[in-house]
């Protein structure tokens, strides 16, 4: 069974599998599931952004799906705005239903983020950027340069949050993650051992491109924000970000 080190950008699944109407059916079946488990660290998402709780303001969410991230800031903030980016046609229709309760307050926009051209819907300025759990699907050098790219559509003071899976960088990490994970969630280690040939083929999209935290967080610096840090983390889990700096004259 191949580990992360074997699979290769060659055999890049990503747009299949996101693009794919078996796949959108599973990944929405089982998503109630696994939401459950991330209300708290959706909401850490939400807590940290700089607007008080009537204030009005737009946003982007990048790679945004069904709206999860969006959804809850959506909720949390009753006069904010949301653009949500995403490629995959099947994502996008599902959220048009998820996202109902908030119809006239969102609007989705195609973007392949692996491609770094965006349309002139996204050009911004955006008060803030978000994404969660997609930037993982892109290969380093692109998670670098879309991190420039989103801090040119912010606007001064802006900031960027992103909810992700992050690499170990060592086994004893790796094991300890897998321990504690394994114990929170007792199907775990049976479901990692018995994957079907389908399963395994996202599993191996899942973590081809997952990479360490301390690069992103450098990526995140070199592409000029301020007010870096990973302002959240559970085992493999985290929520890092920064903001674009206020301008001086
Ligand atoms: C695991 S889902 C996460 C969806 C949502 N952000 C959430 O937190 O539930 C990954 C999402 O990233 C999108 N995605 C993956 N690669 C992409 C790309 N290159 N460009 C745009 N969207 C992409 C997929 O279509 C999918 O909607």
């Amino acid at each position: 069974m191949a580990d992360q080190s074997e699979l290769h950008a060659s055999d890049d699944t990503n747009a299949a599998i996101w693009k794919s109407d078996e796949g959108i059916s599973h990944w929405v079946a089982t998503q109630d599931e696994r939401e459950r488990r991330r209300v708290e660290h959706r909401r850490m998402l939400a807590d940290l952004l700089p607007f008080a709780d009537d204030e009005a303001f737009n946003f982007l969410d990048l790679g945004a799906g069904t709206g999860a991230a969006a959804g809850t800031i959506l909720s949390r903030f009753a006069h904010a705005t949301a653009v949500l980016a995403d490629f995959s046609p099947q994502m996008m229709e599902e959220g048009q239903r998820a996202l109902a309760p908030f119809a006239g307050r969102y609007r989705y926009v195609e973007l392949d983020m692996a491609g770094g051209q965006w349309p002139e819907e996204l050009a911004g300025p955006f008060d803030a950027a978000v994404s969660s759990l997609c930037v993982h699907h892109l290969p380093d050098d692109r998670k670098a340069s879309l991190f420039a790219e989103i801090g040119e559509r912010l606007r001064p003071g802006g900031w960027y949050l992103n909810y992700d899976p992050v690499a170990a960088d060592e086994p004893l990490v790796a094991e300890a993650w897998e321990r504690a994970g394994d114990r929170q969630d007792p199907d775990a280690a049976h479901t990692r051992a018995n994957r079907t040939p389908e399963e395994q083929r996202r599993w191996e999209n899942h973590v081809r491109y997952i990479t360490p935290l301390g690069p992103q967080i450098q990526w995140l610096r070199q592409a000029g924000f301020v007010g870096v840090d990973v302002y959240w983390k559970q085992l493999d889990h985290v929520i890092y970000g920064g903001c674009r700096p206020l301008e001086t004259s």
